[in-house]
């Protein structure tokens, strides 16, 4: 990281370890972790750990002793009000001196470590996961779409129906018949800015500050953050090969929601098996908890057809099935959508309208057309062949360039693969990650995904990286990968 990351990234830890002492997580007197494992669990520094612990001491929020644990400070004072008009005043020169304040849910957003998207150098090779490449979207079709919609501008130009388009939602649920084995009713469909929108949804219509979470531990960080935010308990269960530890749900014997990825785990990349999805469902209709299903990217699956959805096999009505066109089209244009059960309709309904009246029509309309029209699933054909031409090469790099020193997790399907690096601990990621920077490449840590709460131990398990290639081409896939063999190589093992 370089060093306005590192202030960056110094600076979130602080404001959230202050957040969390505001808000009861540390109590006055508790034990915050050794800065040696939140340096592993962040992929930061030591030092940046330790400078951020010396300026909460310095502030007086915690107490540090050398060869003890540092504690929150017993005069340890939410006073979110009174610093952030000091920070303020002096960044504008006391123009500002309106005196209000967040409320507990800004505070909480206020004090999010959300990973920004730092730029990368022209000749850089970013394995990053997440965006997709420009060359990739389907333009004329989709330039084909819209000014066929355009043309038909209706006289009236009123309000959607905040559940989308009406002509979105029939092309999407033959879609979802036909590609996901997934039956709904047209009402049952909720056109949404994105799945993260969805679950923004999801936490605040069935989430009660309190209430236990069930979520996947590694997971998605941007559905753990949203769930937290609006006050959840998160549970972070454990994942293995076969993704959710289903056999751990024994212990929760209250929740109100689990979250979710089974057809292909994040970040892992498993595919959450018939017996364990039966025993989520089981358990779910036991104790009333909703489910999410996060269905994220299942187009991508390369060796065989995508499973039966959780939804396909939910007698009970207690899967919310949640869809993206984030992964095949793009993530700029806020396309996602819900499959609701029954009673959860008219009060999603309703929330959608008060969010934003409902997503932009235009585009509802165009996705509708390349839909009926069939080109949006030549273009899903397409781009599929392409990501596992790109997946085949990475790992094809992988194994020629680094062989028996690391093993490939989740190259079944997805747009990324997981990394472990056999000889290094995970506290080594941030040497790994910086010392492949130096070569112009760019990688990103696997230990993100651990929720703090349920995080295991960085010094036994292997350093992780996770390695998107959407981006990529098969020549600098391999030139990556390359420079990552010799940024380990001049490392030496001696440095680990
Ligand atoms: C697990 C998971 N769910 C959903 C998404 C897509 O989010 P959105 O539809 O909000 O773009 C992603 C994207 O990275 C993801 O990794």
């Amino acid at each position: 990281m370089d060093e306005n990351g590192q202030r960056g990234s110094s600076r979130a830890l602080y404001d959230e370890i202050r957040a969390r002492i505001a808000d009861g997580t540390y109590r006055p007197g508790a034990a915050l972790p050794s800065t040696r494992a939140l340096a592993a669990e962040r992929g930061f520094s030591r030092t940046t750990v330790s400078l951020v612990y010396e300026q909460l001491a310095s502030d007086g929020f915690i107490e540090t002793r050398a060869g003890a644990p540092s504690r929150v400070a017993a005069g340890a004072v939410p006073d979110a009000r009174t610093d952030r008009d000091a920070q303020i005043s002096a960044e504008d020169g006391g123009a500002h001196r309106h005196a209000g304040r967040l409320s507990v849910i800004g505070t909480r957003v206020a004090a999010l470590a959300l990973h920004e998207p730092v730029p990368t150098a022209a000749d850089e090779i970013d394995f990053v996961y997440g965006p997709l490449a420009g060359r990739d979207f389907p333009i004329l079709p989709w330039l084909k779409a819209l000014r066929a919609v355009e043309r038909q501008r209706s006289a009236r130009l009123a309000y959607e129906d905040p559940r989308g388009n009406l002509d979105l939602r029939k092309a999407l649920q033959t879609h979802l018949s036909q590609s996901r084995g997934l039956s709904c009713s047209v009402d049952q469909l909720l056109i949404v800015n994105g799945s993260q929108q969805a679950l923004d949804l999801c936490a605040r219509l069935l989430i009660s500050p309190g209430d236990p979470v069930v979520a996947e531990n590694l997971g998605y960080q941007m559905a753990h953050h949203v769930f937290e935010t609006y006050g959840a308990k998160l549970l972070p269960i454990d994942v293995d090969s076969h993704g959710l530890r289903t056999d751990l749900l024994a212990q929760v014997p209250r929740a109100q929601m689990a979250y979710v990825t089974p057809t292909h785990q994040f970040p892992l990349g498993s595919f959450l098996p018939i017996g364990r999805r039966r025993a989520l469902l089981a358990w779910a209709a036991e104790r009333d908890a909703w489910i999410i299903e996060d269905d994220y990217d299942s187009e991508y699956r390369y060796s065989v057809r995508p499973e039966p959805t959780l939804r396909s096999l939910d007698s009970s009505g207690c899967v919310i099935h949640v869809g993206t066109f984030s992964k095949t089209l793009s993530p700029q244009l806020r396309l996602g959508y819900m499959v609701l059960p029954p009673r959860l309709v008219d009060v999603f309904s309703a929330a959608k309208r008060l969010t934003d009246r409902h997503v932009t029509t235009g585009s509802q309309r165009a996705l509708a057309v390349l839909l009926e029209d069939g080109s949006y699933d030549r273009h899903v054909r397409r781009i599929r062949r392409l990501q596992h031409a790109r997946q085949a090469a990475l790992v094809q790099a992988i194994t020629s360039h680094l062989g028996e020193r690391v093993e490939i997790q989740g190259a079944a399907s997805g747009l990324h693969l997981v990394v472990w690096f056999r000889e290094f601990a995970a506290e080594k990621e941030p040497i790994l990650i910086e010392s492949a920077r130096q070569k112009g490449v760019r990688l990103y840590p696997v230990s993100q995904f651990f929720h703090p709460a349920g995080r295991a131990d960085a010094s036994i398990r292997p350093a992780g990286l996770v390695m998107g290639y959407a981006l990529l081409e098969r020549d600098q896939i391999e030139e990556g990968v390359r420079r990552l063999a010799a940024a380990l190589r001049e490392l030496g093992s001696d440095r680990f």
